[in-house]
């Protein structure tokens, strides 16, 4: 008789077990054993509370009768009726009439679902994963006095079922709450880019019509007062020459603004493309220099540079104009090489000189030059990289700029 009842309750243990299969997520797993459970121990309300990976919340469902347990979102571990047992403090809870237990009714308590529910009988076991308590496995009867030592028992074997289960999907959603903010945060970090980089190419539109203005306007009216001032000088007799200073810084002042508007307006770039405006840019600054300076530049990028978009070419050359005109104006080296490449689906510019190096210099960090080149660089998600030029020979050895552009395309290694 005794095997009989017996081998029933482990039946049941077994249909439990072959419930939970499948399951995933909280709800369904109770609402799956529920019935089960009812022929272990006959109950009207049956909930699983769980805490929370941070160990302050928990997390109530049920099944049988709706309370407001599951419907309050995450509460705090302190107001829970059944806060010794999830602190580990008791081994289990029993009580014959949980609406006048006084276990239950502290201040600050969240029991008002006992009296509303007359929630009479209760029982408690904790949910154990690797001795530690994740949350707790609770029966409640309307009748008063129903639960008994061998109830907690079976709730214990129960609840050694459930646990691993509850403990799997607690860690997983934990997962999924994570990737999810990880997610979020991640495409907020890429508005704020994207953000960005409109904002950058306003500043380059807003930067082009100054230098339009500059020209159409200003340039054209000093050109005027030149010429103004050339008749005024052989018009009116003045002691000495008085006015060929004042001609001069006028031609000097013109010099500086077309240059200015040639920065303004990088022509060559919207006309030929990124390549042909970084040679443009060296051959001219190398030249202007006035220093003895040997430049090359070979391009392996197999006319990829091309067919990027106006916002990516326009920060290329700006990047590669700036190294250009450091290495020129701090670098005192005889030799600049740019290159121009593809490797490893990405696009790389290097912009190396042969000179005294970073690390030579004593005029201090001063500019914000290699910030923007830097800044430019992330705003399109190329990596931007300043240093030592590899394998120099000598000591200080010269600097290189590298930025590299992740593209789709295959490398032109993998196309051959
Ligand atoms: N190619 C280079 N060779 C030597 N020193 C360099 C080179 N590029 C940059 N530097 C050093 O880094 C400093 C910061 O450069 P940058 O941020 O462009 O500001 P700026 O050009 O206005 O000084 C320069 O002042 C210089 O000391
Ligand atoms: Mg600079």
């Amino acid at each position: 008789m005794l095997n009989r009842a017996r081998n029933a309750l482990f039946d049941r243990y077994l249909g439990i077990s072959r419930l939970l299969a499948g399951q995933l997520d909280f709800n369904s797993i109770i609402k799956a054993v529920a019935e089960e459970v009812s022929h272990i121990i006959p109950h009207d309300h049956l909930d699983v509370c769980i805490k929370m990976v941070d160990g302050k919340y928990h997390i109530a469902y049920e099944s049988g009768l709706e309370t407001a347990w599951s419907k309050h979102p995450p509460a705090l571990l302190t107001g829970s009726p059944i806060r010794t047992l999830l602190a580990g403090e008791v081994d289990y809870l029993l009580s014959a009439d949980a609406c006048s237990d006084p276990r239950f009714h502290f201040d600050g308590a969240f029991s008002s679902p006992i009296i509303e529910l007359s929630l009479h009988s209760r029982l408690h076991v904790p949910l154990r994963v690797q001795g530690n308590v994740i949350g707790a496995l609770s029966c409640s009867s309307r009748q008063s006095d129903c639960y008994t030592v061998e109830d907690v028992e079976n709730a214990r074997a129960v609840a050694d079922l459930l646990a691993p289960y509850f403990f799997a999907l607690r860690a997983a959603e934990q997962a999924k709450r994570s990737a999810v903010i990880e997610t979020e945060a991640s495409a907020r970090e890429e508005g704020l880019r994207l953000g960005a980089l409109k904002l950058t190419e306003a500043l380059e539109a807003e930067r082009q019509r100054i230098g339009m203005d500059l020209h159409d306007q200003t340039l054209a009216d000093l050109t005027r007062l030149t010429r103004r001032m050339e008749k005024l000088r052989h018009d009116v007799t003045l002691p000495g020459d008085a006015l060929e200073p004042l001609c001069r810084s006028l031609q000097q002042c013109m010099h500086d603004l077309r240059q200015i508007i040639e920065e303004a307006k990088p022509t060559v770039l919207q006309l030929f493309g990124v390549a042909e405006a970084i040679e443009t840019h060296l051959e001219r600054s190398v030249c202007e220099s006035g220093q003895a300076i040997d430049w090359q530049m070979t391009d392996e990028s197999g006319g990829a540079l091309r067919d990027l978009d106006p916002t990516v070419s326009v920060a290329l050359f700006r990047i590669a104009q700036e190294a250009i005109n450091n290495a020129i104006r701090h670098g005192q080296s005889d030799r600049i090489m740019v290159r121009l490449g593809q490797a490893d689906h990405a696009l790389y510019i290097e912009v190396e000189d042969n000179g005294r190096g970073m690390g030579a210099s004593n005029d201090g960090w001063s500019g914000h030059g290699i910030d923007n080149m830097k800044t430019r660089a992330r705003l399109i998600s190329a990596r931007f990289e300043i240093g030592q030029r590899p394998f120099a020979a000598v000591s200080g050895g010269g600097t290189r700029v590298r930025v590299v552009l992740p593209i789709n395309l295959p490398a032109l290694t993998e196309t051959v």
